[in-house]
This record gives C-alpha cells, sequence and structure tokens, in this order.
C-alpha cells in the first residue's frame, strides 16, 4: 500500500496537531511525516519530538522569498499539508506546489467571522457580541485570500445564553479534535 504523508503547520499550542498525531499513530497508510512551525517556541514542536516526528522551523526567507520550504516539503513526500492553528499567510508558491492540497480548520462556521485577525479567542468573541445562536468550525481548502478556499465541511454547536468567549472555545475544541482528524482520513481516502 502507498503510504501518504501529511504535514502538519501550526504556531502554537498544538492540540488539534496532536489529535491527529494521535489519530494516525497505527495507520499503515497515512502517517504525519513532518511537523512545521513559524515559531521556534511553539509548544507543538516539542508534541511532535515526543512522537517521534521530524519537525521543520521555517523563517520568512525562505517561506516567502526563495522557495526553500516548498523544497523541504518535497524532499518529505508531502501528500497534504493540514494547517492546525498557523498564523502566516500561505504564500502562492506553495500553494502552486500543492495545488488542492492544503486544508486549514477555522473555529467559526465561514463565510462568517473569517478573514486577517480572526484567530482563536478574537473569533468567540466577535460571535459572541454579534448575538449568533449558532457556531462551529469550518474545514477548508486554503487559497491566497485569508479564511476564503472552498470548504469541504462544517460542523455546528449551539452558543448559549449565558455563553463566555472561554466557554465557547471549549466547545469549538471539543469539534475541532472530533472531527478534523475524520475528515482528513476522509479526504485522503477518497482522493
Ligand atoms: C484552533 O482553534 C484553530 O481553529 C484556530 O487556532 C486554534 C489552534 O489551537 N485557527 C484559527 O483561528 C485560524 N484562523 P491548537 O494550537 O490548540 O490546535
Amino acid at each position: 500500500m502507498i503510504m501518504k504523508n501529511i504535514a502538519i503547520f501550526a504556531s502554537g499550542e498544538g492540540t488539534n496537531a496532536q489529535q491527529i498525531i494521535d489519530y494516525f499513530k497505527d495507520n499503515k497508510s497515512i502517517r504525519i511525516a513532518l511537523v512545521v512551525s513559524n515559531k521556534i517556541t511553539a509548544n507543538v514542536l516539542n508534541r511532535a519530538k515526543a512522537s517521534g516526528i521530524p519537525t521543520l522551523v521555517i523563517n520568512k526567507v525562505d517561506f516567502y522569498i526563495n522557495n526553500k520550504t516548498v523544497e523541504d516539503l518535497q524532499k518529505f513526500n508531502i501528500d497534504l499539508i493540514v494547517l492546525a492553528g498557523f498564523l502566516w499567510m500561505i504564500p502562492e508558491s506553495l500553494i502552486k506546489a500543492f495545488p488542492g492540497k492544503i486544508i486549514n480548520i477555522h473555529p467559526a462556521l465561514l463565510p462568517k467571522f473569517g478573514g486577517k485577525g480572526m484567530y482563536g479567542i478574537n473569533v468567540h468573541k466577535a460571535v459572541i457580541e454579534a448575538k449568533e445562536k449558532e457556531s462551529g468550525i469550518s474545514i477548508h481548502y486554503v487559497n491566497d485570500k485569508y479564511d476564503e478556499g472552498e470548504i469541504i465541511s462544517q460542523h455546528g454547536c449551539e452558543v448559549s445564553e449565558n455563553e463566555t468567549p472561554e466557554s465557547l472555545a471549549l466547545k469549538i475544541q471539543q469539534l475541532e479534535h472530533t472531527n478534523y482528524p475524520k475528515v482528513i482520513e476522509n479526504l485522503i481516502n477518497n482522493n
């Protein structure tokens, strides 16, 4: 069976990355081949190392200017790039090198509450301020505009009367952890 290689990109804590790593741990045809971060202190790098997964810390020159990151990814024969809380904009060179092979998770129901600066708790604050009755997660392809690529799947949850950004964050995190690994698996198995 041909092995499919995933690279996870994350900038911070990496709880989603952890779920994905654990989910595919014993998989015979899908492997987390690499964890990439723009931040050397990101805890996601410790998580990767603890699971014996190679890591790559990128800088802006390699990522945006000289194409070195694309070359590094190609060395690992990456089939799918999974963004999980990755804060840098994806350059066109990377999108061109991996067409239709980069996906992202966003902690709201796009197209609402997306765009620049809409990250983590900011998203949940905006949802509550707008008095939304429902929020959720969106898993989507990445194109050259923040949060505007084609949606692959969405999963919703209720925003309660007395919801706080923190309580909503927990609900959303649960939805992400349950759904992201399965969506990735389906995507790989059906392509
Ligand atoms: C996740 O909630 C993800 O949806 C969000 O960052 C968090 C990362 O958490 N991404 C965005 O807001 C993208 N705009 P984690 O590091 O614990 O996985």
